[in-house]
């Protein structure tokens, strides 16, 4: 199993490149399900979870084709692929497939919108509390669904169509948001979605989804109306960049010191992961390109941070922030509210030297004035991510176990680090 060596103390200077989102190209994959025409997504994510994903959808007989780099093309950008679901020939998504990604358990929603029925095995993903599907039900129950749970899968059944219908979230869901918009563009009548989710990955999905032919208003607020249609069309779309890549190098830039230009991106993305940054002392300038970040010599300072929905501080970068502030000067709080047991990062930082107490959902974290390198692995993506900045500022050699968890989500984590300066290489076995 591959990997990561990191010889901390290096600062990084130069650009990255920021992909496009996971978390969006799942979703929009998966709205390939939606049509009978071929959806092009422009700027994919090289990752693991993607072609996990393309996995999952050949199974239900999409076709997909990834387009060949055209000469002189930027390297940086993303893939182009085709998603062609023009048969659906399985609306099973079995357990072998689906534990593998939790997204995966999505396909619910437009396969049961489009052919009244969908099986799908209750997800997997990473280990970060219980996450449970109950509100991903609950919508498509509010659209007409009948819904049966049978030896691990979820049956959904709409034999004449969904229906319009509201959906009044007691708790702010991504998935559920997602579930929601892709059912409802094709339900019989309106739809309204109350409470919704509105991270920015929900209103590229609606952006592509309108594309097609959909009738979504208000998507990237509380409250989304759709206006169902009887069929979607094929469209081209680019997936909007990742702001949690964004975050996690920004990070990394603060915690080594250095200066770097993380290209294709925007502010407005991750504005409360920037105004932190800054707090703890790392200057952030937009810039026409993406975002310019920047720390010279003088330490870092504490803070004290809730992860919240957007525009809140992410959960997906509670991990990164901890490992930064392990070495900030002071004590740090951070307060998970959006998954329970997602500090599984502490005890691996805590072997790099981090001084890091939990209570409950708070961690109080005493920087410390050095980490030393270390042997270290991670049971989720995030956490994983976290390791590797610790690492780039530890003295000595830290070595990134399970190093699949950070090829679900990163692309090309150690070329892009290594070519800011960083002394990092993939080992493989
Ligand atoms: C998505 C992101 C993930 C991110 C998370 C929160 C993708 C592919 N993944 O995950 O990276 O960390 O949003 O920003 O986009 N919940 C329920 N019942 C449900 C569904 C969710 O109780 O049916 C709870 C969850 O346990 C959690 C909270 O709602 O406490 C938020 O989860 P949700 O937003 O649904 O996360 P995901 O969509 O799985």
């Amino acid at each position: 199993m591959d990997r990561i060596k990191i010889v901390g103390g290096q600062r990084l200077n130069g650009t990255i490149p920021i992909s496009g989102a996971k978390n969006a190209t799942l979703p929009l994959m998966i709205a390939s399900l939606l049509t009978e025409e071929p959806l092009v997504l422009e700027n994919v994510p090289r990752l693991a979870d993607v072609i996990q994903l393309q996995r999952i959808l050949g199974n239900h007989g999409v076709d997909v084709t990834i387009e060949g780099k055209k000469p002189g093309a930027d390297p940086n950008h993303g893939r182009t692929i085709q998603l062609s679901a023009r048969t659906i020939v399985d609306t099973t998504a079995p357990y072998e497939l689906v534990s593998k990604m939790r997204a995966s358990f999505w396909v619910i929603a437009p396969l049961v919108a489009r052919m009244g029925e969908a099986k799908v095995s209750m997800p997997g993903g990473c280990a970060i509390g219980t996450r449970p599907v109950d509100l991903l039900i609950m919508a498509l129950e509010a659209l007409g669904a009948e819904i049966e749970i049978e030896a691990g899968y979820v049956i959904a059944r709409a034999k004449k169509g969904l229906r319009g219908g509201e959906i009044v979230f007691p708790k702010v869901t991504v998935g559920g948001t997602h579930t929601a918009l892709m059912a409802a563009a094709l339900a019989r009548g309106t739809s309204v979605i109350e409470n919704a989710a509105r991270e920015p990955e929900i209103g590229d999905v609606a952006d592509c989804l309108n594309k097609m032919g959909a009738k979504i208003s208000g998507a990237g607020t509380a409250r989304i109306v759709v206006e169902g249609v009887a069929r979607l069309s094929g469209t081209r779309h680019a997936v909007l960049p990742d702001r949690i890549e964004t975050g996690t190098y920004a990070m990394a830039v603060a915690m080594t010191g250095g200066d770097v230009l993380l290209q294709n991106t925007r502010p407005d993305l991750l504005q409360a992961a920037l105004d932190v940054l800054e707090q703890a002392g790392a200057t952030v300038t937009p810039t026409n390109e993406g975002i310019r970040i920047a720390r010279n010599g003088s330490g870092l300072m504490p803070v004290d941070v809730t992860t919240a929905p957007f525009p809140g501080f992410p959960t997906d970068l509670q991990a990164q922030l901890m490992a930064l502030m392990s070495r900030a000067k002071g004590t740090s709080r951070i307060t998970e509210t959006i998954f329970e047991n997602r500090f599984m990062h502490v005890q691996e930082l805590s072997r790099l030297g981090a001084r890091i107490k939990l209570n409950g959902e708070t961690a109080t974290i005493e920087g410390v004035e050095r980490l030393k390198g270390a042997q270290v692995m991670a049971t989720d993506l995030r956490a994983s991510v976290s390791l590797v900045i610790a690492g780039l500022a530890a003295e000595g050699e830290t070595t990134v176990n399970r190093v699949y968890h950070l090829d679900r989500g990163f692309e090309k984590l150690e070329e892009k680090l290594a070519a800011c300066g960083a002394a990092i290489e993939r080992i493989s076995d």
